[in-house]
């Protein structure tokens, strides 16, 4: 049996004629752009969220740089995030003319730690941009408190924990602004790229908005829309960072399946942590009044180099994702922070791994990796 990390055209040919219809009903559309599907795309991720309002994007990347740019974050401006996450977070925050301001983890949720987001704030400090990383979401309680108390904004970065929950609430709508991605491998994948920022501030929702489209608002576009019209009306600067068309209503038939990706994802890890309990690798868990979203089922051992080769040597793949960690790497040598500067974070970065799980696979292939795993140590 192969146990491939991601399958992208065996999902596809299972959603074929559905897909086919939505990107057949576009084209014939002839509205390529500025058409229905998008705002009605919002309508209904917002309702699945819980989330009052929906700014698409045209990546999980671009969302974050539009929530920033939204609150009015720039030059002079700190924003605190964590080290162990995807280039994203960083490069948008320094995208506004901020500084980014790295503040260690939770060892557990391997989240941002908030003691450490407590001890990073300055009076410069904007905003704090939590990463619920792999689908585990971040304290948001105690992240909340603290934003609230510095009278700061929190930012959620939930590019990989679509359907996660805190305190029994879906994450959408519990951080001032919280960003979604919709790349292919993600729980809604586009075929291409997409993103979303999701607000409960309508005044926000409306920057955002104006911000991801060129700083004009779409009602004066549509007026403007075949040469109609005879003026441009930017009001502010504006990025092209729009979600198109085409991928609205493939996310559109894709969001229907929403519910049963995700269960089949948690069906998944239950069964890697039976098969992998008596292993002594520290597995991944619930940490907090929280519901994993399993975009990733990551793993910890000490020799992770080891383990991993001789998985690749028995044929299953494996990945390091999101390590090492960002004040690591050479884009930000010049910020001078060397090995030692955030332990937990890099502790973990050496430590984990990735196992491939996702709607593609079936029960039979988990246990094959978990036996795999399991031969391996
Ligand atoms: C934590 C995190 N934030 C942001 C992003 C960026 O999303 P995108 O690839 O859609 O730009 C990713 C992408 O994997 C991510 O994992």
């Amino acid at each position: 049996m192969s146990v491939p990390f991601y399958d992208h055209a065996g999902l596809y040919l299972a959603a074929k004629d559905r897909i086919d219809g939505a990107i057949a009903r576009v084209l014939t559309s002839g509205r390529l752009d500025w058409g229905p599907e998008v705002p009605a795309f919002e309508a209904e991720f917002g309702a699945w969220v819980g989330a009052p309002q929906v700014v698409t994007c045209g990546s999980g990347t671009a969302a974050l740089k539009v929530a920033l740019l939204g609150l009015g974050i720039g030059p002079g401006d700190e924003v605190i995030t964590v080290p162990n996450t995807d280039i994203a977070c960083s490069s948008a925050i320094r995208f506004t003319g901020a500084s980014v301001v790295w503040a260690d983890i939770d060892p557990a949720s391997r989240c941002m730690c908030p003691e450490a987001a407590a001890a990073a704030v300055t009076p410069r400090t904007r905003a704090i941009l939590a990463v619920d990383l792999y689908g585990q979401p971040a304290d948001l309680g105690a992240l909340r408190a603290l934003a609230d108390r510095h009278g700061i904004a929190l930012v959620e970065d939930a590019c990989l924990a679509l359907g996660a929950e805190f305190e029994g609430r879906r994450i959408g709508s519990i951080a001032d602004v919280t960003c979604f991605s919709f790349a292919p491998t993600k729980h809604l994948g586009a075929y291409g790229s997409g993103g979303a920022c999701t607000t409960g501030d309508a005044a926000l929702a409306g920057r955002m908005r104006r911000i991801a489209a060129y700083g004009q608002s779409r009602e004066h576009h549509l007026s403007t829309f075949g040469g109609n019209g005879s003026m441009l009306n930017h009001e502010t600067d504006g990025l092209n960072e729009r979600l198109d068309e085409l991928q609205a209503a493939i996310l559109r038939v894709k969001l229907a399946d929403l519910d049963a990706t995700l269960a089949r994802r948690r069906t998944q890890a239950e069964r890697y942590a039976a098969g992998l309990a008596e292993t002594g690798l520290d597995l991944p868990r619930e940490v907090g009044p929280v519901r994993h979203a399993w975009r990733n089922y990551v793993i910890e051992c000490d020799d992770r180099d080891g383990l991993r080769t001789r998985l690749a040597e028995a044929g299953i793949p494996t990945n390091t994702p999101y390590a090492p960690p960002m004040h690591l790497q050479p884009v930000h040598a010049a910020l001078g922070f060397g090995p030692g500067s955030f332990p937990v974070a890099e502790r973990s970065c050496a430590r984990l791994l990735g196992l491939p799980l996702g709607p593609h696979l079936e029960l039979d292939q988990i246990d094959e990796v978990a036996h795999a795993v399991r031969a391996a140590l």
